[in-house]
């Protein structure tokens, strides 16, 4: 959270956003790190939407926290004691996406021995969140735009319609007003759909959430109480992060995993953030300049890995001395 947690009535809220936490049985998050102005200001926007019964389409690259700020929205709305429902659409078949989403009668298909109720039903009264939206079939968004428009649904192979009270959010890290130029996705239903948007920014554009979300990351591994080493802290903050906050998460596990003392060293971190260090920055503004005993580091190690580990082929390539390459890597 935006570390302001106050108590009002006994529930906490944060005094930035006003928003109620992640509750700590949620899966995953148990509190939204947002320590940058972007990130607040999301949150702030966020707080206004959820308490409206409008469709909220989420958006932003993947594993900028789409999922994270659907499920604070529907804890801070009025259906916050009902089911909150996530179905990730990319990933089921188009038939069986129907009959999961809608339900199916008796006899609906082969194997269908009993009706069976579908996730919209399972989210009455609460909040349905259809992950990874783009990749819906157009078929299926006819459904959708009926399910959205008029709040009724059907079931497959059932002819009669019937009411749902669902509130419907979405995500998707596509950019779906192409999809719609392309034929891909139904206009009327991306219309629908984006009522209100939430826009996460991705990590590189809200650098002050780095470490916060590291350490906030690095406490939940298990084993001993660690931080990160000033270099290693610099190396995260440096890095430009295109898996985004899921990316650093793995970073951290990967640190925490090899990581032998108190701190997580550089070298404990992925290869990658190292190999990051050898492209040339975009900007040249001075903090995304590395220093040179960074960038040799990170080549050394990239010329151990490609001699398949061995630091005595390393050094014969890098023409230096074997002793002399360890020193080099060891240097903090
Ligand atoms: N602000 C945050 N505070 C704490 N944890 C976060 C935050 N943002 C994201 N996470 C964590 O990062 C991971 C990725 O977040 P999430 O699944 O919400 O991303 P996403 O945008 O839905 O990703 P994708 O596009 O891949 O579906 C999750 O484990 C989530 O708990
Ligand atoms: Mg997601």
């Amino acid at each position: 959270m935006c570390s302001n947690i106050e108590r009002v009535e006994h529930q906490e809220t944060c005094k930035v956003c006003g928003l109620v936490p992640l509750a700590p049985r949620l899966k995953g998050a148990t509190h939204v790190v947002a320590e940058s102005p972007a990130m607040q200001a999301l949150l702030r926007r966020a707080a206004r939407f959820a308490a409206t019964e409008a469709p909220i389409a989420v958006l932003g690259e993947t594993g900028t926290g789409k999922e994270v700020v659907a499920r604070i929205l529907h804890l801070n709305s009025a259906r916050a004691k009902r089911p909150f429902v996530a179905v990730n659409v990319a990933a089921l078949p188009a038939e069986l996406l129907e009959s999961e989403l809608f339900g199916h009668g008796k006899g609906a298909f082969t194997g269908a021995s009993s009706a069976r109720r579908g996730l919209f039903e399972a989210a009455d009264g609460g909040t349905l969140f259809l992950d990874e939206i783009g990749e819906m079939p157009l078929p299926l968004q006819a459904k959708l735009l009926r399910a959205l428009e008029q709040g009724e649904i059907r079931r497959v192979g059932e002819s009669t319609p019937f009411s749902v009270d669902v509130r419907i959010l979405s995500a998707t890290h596509r950019d779906l007003a192409a999809r719609v130029r392309e034929g891909l996705f139904r206009e009327d239903v991306y219309y629908r759909l984006k009522v209100l948007t939430l826009e996460v920014p991705p990590l590189r554009e809200r650098r002050e959430d780095i470490l916060p979300l590291a350490r906030h990351f690095l406490a939940d591994e298990p084993g001993p109480r660690r931080d990160f080493s000033s270099a290693a802290a610099a190396r995260l903050s440096r890095y430009a992060w295109p898996g985004n906050v899921r990316e650093l998460q793995n970073a951290v596990r990967h640190g925490a995993a090899l990581a032998v003392g108190p701190k997580v060293e550089p070298g404990d971190l992925p290869l990658e953030l190292d190999r990051a260090a050898l492209r040339p920055p975009r900007s040249a503004s001075p903090e995304a300049l590395r220093p040179l005993a960074e960038v040799e580091r990170a080549y050394i190690r990239q010329v151990v890995e490609a001699c398949g580990g061995s630091p005595s082929e390393a050094a014969r390539v890098l023409g230096i001395a074997r002793n002399t390459l360890w020193r080099k890597l060891q240097d903090p």
